[in-house]
């Protein structure tokens, strides 16, 4: 990434926080949404995660929100996950389901918000199902860790969290929680943080991702790789035929509406891949940290929509 995409990303991020600027992308930018988002119904994103299925590709469903304003949203969304975990054992879908803290009332109420994760974790056990805990900004890292560690303590382990490559702690959690067992989804991470607790340059933030999933891997951990980064995949490929690491210890993971050509050839190359899938009317923060992500990605949404 130039400087140029430096400052696309920051200031998108920024203006992403502005009321007004949200306002009229909510009004005009869902046609273009509609590239990252499988629907604004649940019977949409189910729909398309069958489809998906029929291509080799598992999932997760996302139920989009996050940064509710009031505790009584977070009950709704916990409802929305209970019915998600309904529709996909109706339907004998492989996906499970990630969800957001904040969502769930992190920021608000934490017990209320870990009594709202608690009863998700519960159904999807009840239904065989596994839950991932989408890693936010570094407010709500901690918290995060927290909430995991005590659900496994509880007996609830089919839960797990994400780590994010750019952060400067993330070297030790990774060691940490890999040795408690917690299943991990590795990302580069996608928020703005500052350079006093996360790396700034792309360079280091590869090293960083590359470290840690080396240390899953040589562990003979479970490993699920969530990038679109073709250098990243390479490597992760060739690490894996080089130490004779079968195709089954690890997975790719994308996002829906990206390089969706490449799932499907990973799939049909036998790698396990699986697509975040999120769904729902709020799509809007989602949206812009994707654009945000990479100025190709503006240009994809704007030539799809142009098209249709
Ligand atoms: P990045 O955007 O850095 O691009 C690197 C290179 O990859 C590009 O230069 C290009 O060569 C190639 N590339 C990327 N996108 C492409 C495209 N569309 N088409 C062609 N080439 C492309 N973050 C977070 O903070 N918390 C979380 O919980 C999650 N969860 C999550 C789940 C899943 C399944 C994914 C894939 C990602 C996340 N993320 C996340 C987001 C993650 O942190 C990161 O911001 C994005 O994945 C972007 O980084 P990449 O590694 O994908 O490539």
């Amino acid at each position: 990434m130039g400087i140029g995409s430096k400052w696309y990303r920051k200031s998108l991020l920024t203006v992403a926080g502005i009321p007004l600027v949200e306002k009229l992308s909510v009004a005009y930018g869902k046609r273009l949404a509609g590239r990252f988002v499988a629907g604004e119904t649940l019977e949409q994103a189910l729909a398309e995660v069958d489809r998906l299925g029929k291509l080799g590709i598992m999932a997760t469903l996302d139920h989009l929100g996050e940064g509710i304003r009031q505790i009584g949203e977070a009950e709704a969304y916990k409802e929305q996950y209970l019915k998600l975990l309904e529709g996909i054992a109706e339907k004998k879908l492989r996906s499970n389901v990630s969800l957001k803290p904040t969502q769930m009332g992190l920021a608000l109420d934490p017990a209320a918000c870990y009594a709202n994760i608690r009863e998700v974790v519960k159904h999807a056990r009840s239904r065989r199902n596994f839950v991932r805990i989408d890693m936010e900004n570094t407010p709500y890292t901690q918290a995060t860790i927290d909430m995991v560690r005590r659900l496994r303590k509880e007996g609830l382990t089919n839960v797990g969290t994400v780590l994010q490559a750019y952060l400067f702690r993330t070297a030790r959690d990774a060691r940490e929680l890999l040795d408690e067992g917690v299943s991990l989804r590795l990302v580069k991470g996608a928020y703005k943080e500052a350079d006093d607790v996360a790396y700034q340059k792309p360079s280091e933030v590869e090293g960083s991702f590359k470290s840690i999933i080396k240390l899953h891997l040589d562990k003979g951990a479970y490993t699920a790789v969530a990038t679109h980064d073709d250098a990243i995949i390479e490597w992760v490929k060739t690490y894996v035929r080089t130490r004779g690491i079968p195709k089954r210890a690890f997975e790719f993971q994308m996002l829906y509406g990206l390089r969706m050509g490449e799932q499907a050839k990973l799939a049909k190359e036998g790698y396990r891949i699986r697509c975040y899938v999120p769904y729902g009317v709020m799509w809007y923060p989602y949206f812009t940290r994707r654009l945000a992500e990479k100025p190709g990605n503006l240009m994809m949404v704007l030539k799809h929509s142009l098209k249709r």
